[in-house]
């Protein structure tokens, strides 16, 4: 089913940081605490969170930072989503967010994604997802070429997992990754997907037609979706 929500498309990647930093302060400002924003790892959404850091009046001590997916990786190794995160949005020192929830990295896999879940659970204050009570107010989502989103990667089995809100994805990149899975991914008041470049035009318009062959186009999001993409992913001259 087509993924609704509505398409913005600016110049280049430093108009869609830019943008989708004002979006995300406004969206902070505007609503009440706490206010749980789930945040996305890769390279597009880093210019977005430098940009953020030094938005004002953004009420921060009333924001719980999650990540939607991690690598297995130490917190300080150069492929952790943590390490991006406290490189770009935290470096500036004006963010001192209410909660930082990094994925553990004790242990094994598995028992780092039953952890996370845990957390979860505990924040959101019930082990059942309830539809009018969105687990996130906000989520980034980032998108693959290969049509993935978080680490809801193609062909493997976490993309069946309906029960658990955290899975581990073992296979498909360099190292392990832990990744929230579709149901709560879709618990999201609002879902931002930022994309950038040519190479991902076919993966975005594949995802917004939501075709189901690519995981992106299978996600069924509860809340209101935006996408916010530049002139090279959209194929706009
Ligand atoms: C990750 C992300 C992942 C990312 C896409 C796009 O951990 O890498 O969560 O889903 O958003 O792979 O990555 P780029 O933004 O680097 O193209």
């Amino acid at each position: 089913m087509k993924i609704a929500g509505e398409m913005e498309i600016v110049k280049d990647l430093e108009a869609l940081s830019a943008r989708a930093a004002e979006m995300i302060a406004d969206r902070i400002r505007g609503s009440a605490a706490p206010f749980r924003l789930a945040l996305s790892g890769g390279s597009t959404p880093r210019g977005c969170y430098r940009r953020l850091s030094h938005l004002h009046q953004v009420p921060w001590d009333g924001v719980e930072i999650y990540l939607g997916d991690e690598r297995f990786v130490p917190p300080d190794d150069p492929a952790s989503n943590y390490r991006m995160i406290r490189e770009t949005l935290l470096a500036s020192g004006m963010v001192a967010p209410r909660g930082l929830f990094a994925v553990p990295f004790d242990g094994e896999a598995e028992n780092a994604a039953q952890a996370y879940e845990e957390i979860l659970r505990q924040q959101y204050g019930s082990s059942r997802l309830l539809p009018d009570r969105p687990l996130f107010d906000l989520q980034v989502l980032g998108l693959g070429e290969d049509g993935h989103t978080a680490s809801l990667l193609p062909n493997e089995p976490v993309l069946e997992e309906r029960g658990r809100w955290v899975a581990v994805v073992p296979e498909g990149r360099r190292e392990p990754r832990i990744t929230l899975t579709y149901p709560a991914l879709e618990s999201s008041r609002l879902t931002l997907f930022l994309v950038s470049g040519a190479a991902k035009k076919e993966a975005l318009a594949r995802a917004r037609a939501g075709d189901i062959t690519i995981p992106a186009g299978r996600l069924q999001p509860q809340g209101d979706v935006i996408w916010l993409v530049d002139r090279a992913a959209a194929d706009a001259d």
